[in-house]
Parts: C-alpha cells; structure tokens; sequence
C-alpha cells in the first residue's frame, strides 16, 4: 500500500479551502493508502508563536478533522511536536537545501511582505519552513501528498530534498513525493471578496467562509461576495469575481443548479441576489452538520488526548525507522 501524507497549520479557523483543497481527500484516501495525517505546530510558530492561540488552535484543528470525517482507525493521526524524530531529520535535511533556492520560493517572498507589513520580525525558521515540510513527508516516505494548489512550491522542493539525498547516499532510500488530488488537477478555492484564495490570514474577515461559522454568519457573507453589474452581452466571459461565485457554487451546489445560473449568465437574465441566496442555502446545508460535530468532538478533550497519544506512538515507530536508515546511510553509525 503506497503512503500518503498531509497536515495543515493551527494558524487559525479551517475553511472552505482548507476542506476542499485537502480534508476532503483524507478522508477519501484513508480506505486505500497508508495515511499519516498531521498537526504542523511547528510551522505555526514561524509565523504565530502566541502559545494560547497555539493550544486552542491545535485542539480545534484535531477536532475539525474528526469531523470532517477522518477516521483515528484508519489513518495515523498525530501533533508534529510529538515527533522528535522530525526535528532530527529537519537538521539532517539543513544541509541539503540551498540558501538561494529558499529564499526564492513564492511562499518565502509572500511571508516576507506580509510580515513585513504587519511590522513583524522574518525568522530564520520562516526561511527553512520547505525544509521542515519536506522532512514532514518524507519521514514517512510518503509518495502522495493530498494538498491544495497553493502547496506546489513546496511539494518541487521536497523532490529536490529527496533527489539530493538518494544522489548524496547512492541510494533510492527516498520517494519523490507528488501532490494529490484524485487524477485532477489542484483545487484553489477563491475568496469571497476576489481578493485570490480563501485564506486563514486573510484581513478582510468575511472573505473566507469557516467550518465553525453559524449559518447566519455564512448568509451574511455569502450575501456580501463582491459582483458587478451584471452581464450585458449574451456569453459574455465572466470577469474574476462571478466566476470565483460559480467555483464556490461548483463545490456546495447540485449540477443542476450550477447549470442554471450559468444559463442565465449567458442570456442576461441572471440576478445575483438570486445566486447568492441559493449560494448560502447550499453552504449552509453543507457547513451545518460538520459546525456541529466540530464542537462535538471539541468539547471531548479526553477522546482528542487519546486520540493523539496512540497516533505518535505510530508515526514515531514509522519515523524512527526512517530516521536510522537516512542515518546509517549518510555513514552517522559509528559504533
Ligand atoms: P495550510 O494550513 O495553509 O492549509 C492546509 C491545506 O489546505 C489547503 N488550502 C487550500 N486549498 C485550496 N484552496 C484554498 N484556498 C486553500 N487554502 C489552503 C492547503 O493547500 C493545504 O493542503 N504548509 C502547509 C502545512 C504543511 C504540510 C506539510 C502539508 C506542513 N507540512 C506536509 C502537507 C504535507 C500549510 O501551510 O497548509
């Protein structure tokens, strides 16, 4: 069975983006793969050290999983600061990336100026976070990485880490990890204010709707997504904001009623109250049940403790191996 791995950072509510782009196919893979899926503690920290935030985030995270469907039987379920042997790794893999190709990386630059703007330090752990990642994946030698559009950068640099290593060391010790999404291409769930994607550090707050979000809250902003005027010629190419409308209609709504409003884009007739009423209903209908059981398993820290003990007892048996192996092969047994 090949071995898949994911995660996500505590930084914040999950979303839409966050669920359709990977949660949603950990839980499709847990039947199939081998699945070690993961809390990145760690790499919060490279950006939102507050430890208080940090606790509430990473049991809300936990719970938001189970949620959604993630089955603690079928995938291995753990906290990456449970994992000692990932920081070990993460030292080892230092001294196979560049200081050139880091600093480069899209995400790096886009941190840079959004810590920049926000008056906030650029540690040396924001620089080397690809690192980490890749140690993340590679500790389990995962081939298949389930994540959203946004992560290609850093999937291209583990390939690179592994490359290097297995060229270093002779060896084909690691896989060359692929980001996953069912044959399809990534997904990019946009925002609702045609601001790029959804995101958890977005400052427009109703830009991003959240799976903890009340459906009042949901209709409210589903209401005040950003249109235009309205199409004037039949056919008309949609500009960025209906079409991010149409994507978000795509992923909660039936065929049929996607269908619809797209017919009536075409002929002119379309009302985007309309649109977006239906858009909320459906988000609604779809966001309700998950809302619930997030705060369902939220309230059961014993279960969430359980839980997280028994799954880094597993992936710490699955990293020790693969930490001696890189180990032995670099020549580090001497004795
Ligand atoms: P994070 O916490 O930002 O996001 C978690 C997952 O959600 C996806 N995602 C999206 N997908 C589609 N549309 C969006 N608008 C959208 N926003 C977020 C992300 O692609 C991601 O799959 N670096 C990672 C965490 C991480 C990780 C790893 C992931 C650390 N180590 C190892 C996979 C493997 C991150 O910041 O995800």
């Amino acid at each position: 069975m090949e071995t898949v791995l994911s995660g996500a950072r505590p930084t914040g509510l999950v979303h839409l983006g966050n669920y359709f782009g990977a949660i949603r196919n950990f839980v499709r893979m847990q039947d199939s793969y081998n699945c070690y899926y993961f809390i990145a503690d760690y790499h919060s920290l490279t950006t939102h050290p507050e430890a208080k935030a940090l606790n509430e985030n990473v049991k809300n995270l936990l719970a938001t999983y189970l949620a959604c469907g993630v089955d603690p039987e079928k995938a291995t379920l753990y906290i990456q600061s449970h994992v000692p042997e990932i920081p070990e790794l993460y030292l080892l893999f230092n001294m196979l990336a560049y200081k050139g190709e880091l600093e480069k990386c899209p995400t790096f630059k886009e941190k840079v100026r959004s810590q920049q703007k926000a008056k906030k330090t650029i540690n040396a752990g924001l620089l080397t976070y690809p690192v980490l990642m890749g140690v993340d994946i590679l500790i389990h030698r995962a081939a298949k990485v389930p994540v959203g559009k946004d992560q290609m950068p850093h999937l291209e640099m583990a390939r690179n880490f592994a490359k290097r290593f297995n060229f270093n060391t002779k060896s084909e010790f690691f896989p060359e990890p692929e980001a996953f999404n069912f044959g399809q291409e990534l997904v990019k769930v946009p925002s609702l204010d045609a601001s790029g994607k959804m995101s958890k550090s977005a400052t427009n707050p109703n830009s991003a709707i959240y799976l903890s979000d009340e459906d009042k809250v949901i209709t409210k902003k589903v209401k005040k997504a950003k249109t235009d005027s309205g199409p004037t010629e039949p056919n008309q190419e949609k500009p960025e904001e209906i079409e991010n409308i149409f994507d978000l209609m795509r992923l909660v709504s039936t065929e049929d009623t996607v269908n619809h409003f797209d017919e009536a884009y075409n002929n002119c007739t379309i009302r985007y109250g309309d649109m977006k009423k239906q858009l909320a209903e459906d988000m609604v209908a779809f966001v309700a049940p998950i809302r619930e059981r997030i705060k369902s398993y939220r309230q059961d820290e014993a279960l969430l403790a359980k839980m997280v003990k028994q799954g880094a007892e597993k992936a710490r048996a699955s990293a020790s191996a693969t930490l001696q192996g890189a180990k032995e092969l670099m020549g580090m047994r001497y004795f």
